[in-house]
């Protein structure tokens, strides 16, 4: 027979999860492993395999949402992990990990910092250390820095030996407490569109990389006036395209590739393996634990999942369910 915990459970693409009974997932294989989950993050990649629309969705139901978190080992030891399984994750009150996707966590680091901080963290640190020859002095533009993974890549950059960060986004305030995380440029995407291009490219025609969490015609129009703006258009420019919260498609004119040193890639999962990513986790898991990287959490208990799915009142800050209380 089995036993039952509470999770999360979607039953439907188009509706939020629900706080229900549900089999406790079983272990298998001598990697596997049954852990506590004491947090785990309401990311925006967890919204899209909610509902089906990730690029990794199987549309397989019911499903218990949840990508990541930190969770208790038998043995007691803190882990953090990436869930491995895109039907059970790790919105419930136990999980399966594999334990060849989890790093142990150090004594007394709160488990509700590291699973606010971990997914959106690591956006631009992978992107930085695996997919770019990313050198200390260089330049940086982060578009849409005013999310919780922007506001990591304008920390992320300046921890990583950027000589300038410069953060492009929308929300006032927000934008403005870049400073203090770092950003030495901040530029207002706010009003015409183009016109914020413009504004965007004067401030940032020369930097080394762009970090963009945007896609969509901000993207478009940042390229064209970044490019043509730029003095030495023979000097590389690299585009990483991490999120796409203003548009899944971008339009890049022929003519950006031919007639400037501009590189366009991605980072996320399948650009680089996961063992790839398990490695960086140390090393951004210190970052975050000895505070070098800020990040605004709102714990919220578990039971709360379905009231909290749909409330858009937590814009830049990061909602973890605590299964615990
Ligand atoms: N590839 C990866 O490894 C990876 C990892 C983490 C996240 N991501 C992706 O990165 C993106 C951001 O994630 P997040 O955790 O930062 O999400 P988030 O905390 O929800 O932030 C999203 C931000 O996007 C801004 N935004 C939305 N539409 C915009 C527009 N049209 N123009 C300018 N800004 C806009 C909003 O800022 P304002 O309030 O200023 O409008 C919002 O704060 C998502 O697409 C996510 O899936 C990718």
């Amino acid at each position: 027979m089995s036993i039952s915990m509470y999770a999360a459970v979607v039953r439907s693409l188009d509706s939020a999860p629900k706080y229900e009974l549900f089999d406790t997932p079983e272990p298998s294989g001598t990697n596997e492993v049954l852990v506590d989950v004491l947090a785990a993050g309401l990311h925006p990649r967890v919204r899209s395999q909610a509902s089906g629309s990730h690029y990794t969705s199987t549309g397989e139901l019911p499903l218990i949402p949840g990508i990541d978190g930190v969770g208790r080992l038998p043995n007691g030891q803190l882990v953090y992990f990436v869930a491995f399984d895109t039907s059970l994750g790790t919105f419930a009150k136990k999980a399966v990990v594999d334990l060849r996707r989890s790093v142990p966590l150090p004594e007394g680091v709160d488990p509700v910092l590291i699973a606010a901080a971990m997914n959106p963290a690591m956006s631009s640190w992978v992107a930085l250390r695996r997919r770019v020859d990313f050198q200390p002095g260089q330049k940086v533009l982060v578009l849409g820095a005013t999310g919780n993974a922007g506001q990591m890549a304008v920390q992320i950059g300046k921890l990583l030996g950027a000589s300038q960060v410069i953060g492009a986004g929308r929300d006032r305030d927000r934008l403005n407490s870049l400073s203090s995380l770092g950003a030495d440029v901040i530029v207002s995407l706010s009003g015409d569109p183009e016109v914020a291009a413009k504004r965007l490219g004067e401030a940032a025609s020369e930097v080394d990389i762009v970090i963009d969490y945007l896609w969509g015609k901000p993207a478009e129009f940042a390229m064209i006036s970044m490019l043509t703006q730029r003095r030495d258009r023979s000097r590389a420019l690299t585009w990483i395209q991490i999120g796409s919260v203003a548009g899944a498609t971008a339009a890049v004119p022929s003519a950006a590739l031919r007639s400037a040193n501009f590189q366009v890639l991605g980072c996320g999962q399948g650009s680089v393996p996961t063992a790839g990513y398990v490695a960086e986790f140390p090393a951004l898991i210190h970052a975050i634990a000895d505070g070098r990287l800020k990040v605004n959490a709102v714990p919220v208990p578990l039971s709360k999942v379905e009231e909290v799915w749909n409330t858009p009142s937590y814009s830049g800050q990061r909602v973890v369910f605590v299964p615990t209380i």
